[in-house]
C-alpha cells in the first residue's frame, strides 16, 4: 500500500486556494492508501513568533480538516511537533544540503523579495519539510503547485543521503498535483496566498465572505456587452464549484451580454454557501469539544512517531550516531 503524506502550515486562516490545491485531494485519498497528513506548527514558527497564536492556528487547522471530512479512523492525522524524529532526521539532512540549494529556493527568495528579514529556520525550511516527506517512507505527496520545488530538493537530499551510505535508507517521494487547481487565484487575480492578503477563507461567512467575493477584481466591461469568461478571476473560482453543464451555462452567459460580474460574484457567493453548508456546522459543532480533537492529534502523534522510528533506527546506525552508547 502506497503511503501519502501531506501538510499544511499552521499560519493562519485557511483559505481556498489550500482547500483545492491541498486539501480535498488529501480527503479523496485518506481512503486510497496509507495516509500521513499533519499540521506543520515547526515550519509557522518561520513566520510567526507568538505561542499561543500557533497552538490556536493549530487547533483551528484540526478543526477544518475534520468538518471538511477527513477521518482520523482512516489516516494518521497529528501535529509536526509530536514526532521529534522529523527535526532529528532534518539536522542530518542539513549536512548533506549545500548552501547554494537553499539560495535558489523561490519560496524563499519571494519571501526575501517581499522584504521579509529572513531567519535561519526560513532558509533551511525546505530541510524540514523533506525531513517530514522522507521520515514516513512517503511515496505520494499531494500539494499545490507552489510546493513543487521543495519535493524536489526533498528529492536531491535523499538521494545525497543515500548515496553517500550506500543503500536506499529513505524512499524518493513523488508530488502529486491536480493540474486543473495547481493554483488557485485569489481575488487580486495572483495565487491565493495568506502573504498577499487577497484570500477567501474556507469558513468566511455572512459579511466578510461577500465582502471578498464582491472585491476579486475585473475588468471594466460595460454590463450588456459580451465577456470573455477565461480571463475573468469570478469564473475562474467559479470553475472550482461548478459541475461541467453549469461552468458552460455560466459561460455562455458571458459570452451573450447583458450578464455583469456583479452577477457573476452573486452565483460564486451562492456557490461556497452551498458548497461549505455542511462542514460549516460540523465545524461548528467540533468547537465545542476541543479535548477530543487534542486527542485525535495525540493519537495520530502515536502512530506517526512509531512509523518515524523504525525509519529513523538504521539511519542513525548507519550515521554512526546513536541515542544511547
Ligand atoms: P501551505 O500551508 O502554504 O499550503 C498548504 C497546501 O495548500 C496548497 N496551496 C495552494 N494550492 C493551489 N493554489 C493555491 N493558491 C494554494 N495555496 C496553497 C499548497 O501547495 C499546500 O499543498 N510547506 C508546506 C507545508 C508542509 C508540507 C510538508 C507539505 C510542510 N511540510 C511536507 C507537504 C509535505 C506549506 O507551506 O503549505
Amino acid at each position: 500500500m502506497k503511503t501519502i503524506l501531506s501538510g499544511i502550515q499552521s499560519s493562519g486562516k485557511l483559505h481556498l486556494g489550500n482547500y483545492f490545491g491541498a486539501l480535498r485531494q488529501h480527503i479523496q485519498m485518506q481512503e486510497k492508501g496509507d495516509a500521513f497528513y499533519f499540521i506543520a506548527n515547526y515550519h509557522s514558527m518561520t513566520s510567526i513568533d507568538d505561542g499561543e497564536e500557533i497552538y490556536q492556528n493549530t487547533i483551528d487547522i484540526a478543526l477544518d480538516y475534520l468538518a471538511l471530512g477527513l477521518d482520523p479512523d482512516k489516516c494518521t492525522f497529528f501535529a509536526q511537533s509530536d514526532v521529534p524524529q522529523v527535526t532529528e532526521l532534518a539536522w542530518m539532512l542539513s549536512t548533506f544540503c549545500p548552501v547554494s540549494m537553499m539560495e535558489k529556493a523561490v519560496a524563499y527568495k519571494d519571501k526575501v523579495a517581499q522584504g521579509v528579514t529572513p531567519n535561519i529556520g526560513l532558509f533551511t525550511y525546505p530541510i524540514l519539510q523533506a525531513a517530514d516527506i522522507l521520515i514516513y517512507n512517503s511515496d505520494v505527496v499531494p500539494v499545490g503547485q507552489d510546493q513543487k520545488q521543495n519535493i524536489e530538493i526533498c528529492r536531491d537530499l535523499a538521494g545525497r543521503f543515500n548515496h553517500n551510505y550506500g543503500d536506499e535508507f529513505l524512499k524518493l517521494p513523488e508530488e502529486y498535483i491536480v493540474k486543473s487547481v495547481a493554483v488557485v487565484p485569489g481575488i487580486d487575480g495572483r495565487k491565493m496566498s495568506k502573504s498577499y492578503g487577497n484570500t477567501i477563507g474556507i469558513f468566511d461567512e455572512g459579511k466578510t465572505l461577500r465582502k471578498k467575493v464582491m472585491s476579486i477584481e475585473t475588468d471594466s466591461t460595460p454590463l450588456d456587452e459580451p465577456k470573455d469568461p477565461e480571463r475573468c478571476n469570478v469564473f475562474a473560482l467559479i470553475k472550482l464549484f461548478a459541475g461541467e453543464s453549469k461552468q458552460q451555462q455560466i459561460a455562455d452567459k458571458y459570452r451573450a451580454g447583458g450578464y455583469g460580474y456583479g452577477h457573476a460574484k452573486n452565483e460564486l457567493l451562492d456557490m461556497i454557501e452551498v458548497y461549505f453548508a455542511e462542514a460549516r456546522a460540523k465545524r461548528k459543532e467540533l468547537a465545542q469539544d476541543i479535548d477530543t480533537v487534542r486527542d485525535i492529534l495525540s493519537e495520530g502523534g502515536k502512530k506517526a512517531r512509531a512509523r518515524a522510528e523504525s525509519v529513523m533506527e538504521p539511519i542513525r546506525e548507519v550515521a554512526g550516531v546513536f541515542k544511547s552508547y
